[in-house]
């Protein structure tokens, strides 16, 4: 068998709640950063210390425990590389599905062996089935905190038993997702007593950089030391490193956003039990819901009146389920509006 990431096609107008994608575009400063960039700062190979400490310092973590990387999937690209180079041929990467496809894709392509672990019953996190999974050969475990397509977050003393479980293994914990809700590893001292822990965030989601590309690893400075060592150098271009400093000084933006979701969750929530449409609660910027049957259909019925939600019936344990990005308010009324026509 055969992993790769399953890209989705672009829909050329209409709502796109279907890649959990910021549905308000990046901060105005973003823009503003860009424009003043001058030839020469084109022409030039960039320079990434402000870049750096900008980051470490909205991140409160030192400059050596975090590496950007061009989005989130080079720091996923990356850490596969370093786990299971060099590994004899029988390596191991676990990875609990349904699951963002970049960690069998990537685990695959360097010759690693996908195990897969099933979520539990309401997708709950399968602690004694990846603890059973771990051996020897185990070089890397992928764990999403909060997860994706679920949206539902790892209880921290299930990823202290994975970490202490798969010690000689590469934990990495993609928090994609954990400025919308979840909990963080970022600053937990568990960062330090595991060094065979990473943590991945991404700048496309709450920041609107998605498009630019922009995410980072973090960890013990020795492991991140050890990824900088193969990563290409510069990854980062020009405008993603201009872009994140103005990024992170515009608070109100980030807060506002931050809020914006938070609130199109709960009008989520509302509308599928109104609509009586089963889902399940979310830490993260989208919703998972299920439409026993007609899953499919209704998710072409919403793209034909112009509104693109995900359908994630390949994925294990969910048929009929829809992915729906939760950003501004106003978008998730509109999707409401749609679907109940549709319903
Ligand atoms: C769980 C998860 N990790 C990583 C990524 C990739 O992030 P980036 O756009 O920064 O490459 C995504 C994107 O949707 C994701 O869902």
């Amino acid at each position: 068998m055969s992993y790769e990431y399953e890209r989705v096609a672009t829909p050329a107008n209409g709502l796109r709640l279907h890649l959990n994608e910021n549905t308000a575009g990046c901060s105005p400063a973003v823009i503003e950063a860009i424009r003043a960039l001058t030839r020469e700062q084109i022409a030039e190979y960039p320079d990434y210390d402000a870049v750096n400490e900008a980051t470490a310092a909205r991140l409160s973590i030192a400059v050596d425990s975090l590496l950007l990387t061009n989005g989130l999937d080079e720091g996923i690209l990356v850490a596969a590389m370093v786990a299971l180079r060099a590994t004899g041929g029988d390596a191991e990467g676990i990875v609990i599905v349904p699951a963002f496809d970049m960690y069998a894709a990537c685990t695959d392509a360097l010759g690693g062996r996908v195990i897969q672990v099933p979520l539990g019953n309401d997708f709950a996190f399968p602690i004694e089935g990846v603890i059973d999974a771990i051996t020897p050969r185990t070089r890397i475990v992928w764990l999403t905190n909060p997860n994706n397509p679920t949206g539902q977050s790892i209880p921290r003393e299930a990823i202290v038993r994975v970490a202490t479980a798969a010690s000689r293994a590469m934990v990495f914990v993609d928090e994609a997702y954990a400025d919308f809700g979840g909990r963080t590893l970022i600053g937990d001292a568990l960062l330090r007593q595991q060094p065979n822990i990473i943590v991945g965030r991404t700048f496309a989601k709450a920041y609107g950089l998605a498009g630019i590309r922009a995410g980072a690893v973090i960890g013990n400075s020795a492991t991140i030391a050890s990824l900088r060592r193969v990563i290409p150098p510069y990854g980062l271009n020009v405008c993603a490193a201009s872009a994140l400093p103005p990024a992170f000084r515009d608070r109100a933006y980030y807060d506002w956003y931050v809020d914006q979701v938070a609130q199109s969750r709960e009008t989520l929530y509302a509308g599928f039990e109104r609509l009586g449409v089963r889902y399940w609660k979310s830490d993260a910027n989208f919703v998972l819901a299920k439409f026993e049957g007609r899953g499919r259909a209704i998710a072409s019925a919403l793209a034909a009146r112009g509104v693109h939600v995900r359908d994630r019936s390949n994925d294990p344990g969910c048929e009929n389920c829809l992915r729906i990005t939760a950003g501004v308010v106003q978008h998730t009324r509109q999707f409401l509006t749609a679907l109940e026509a549709v319903l």
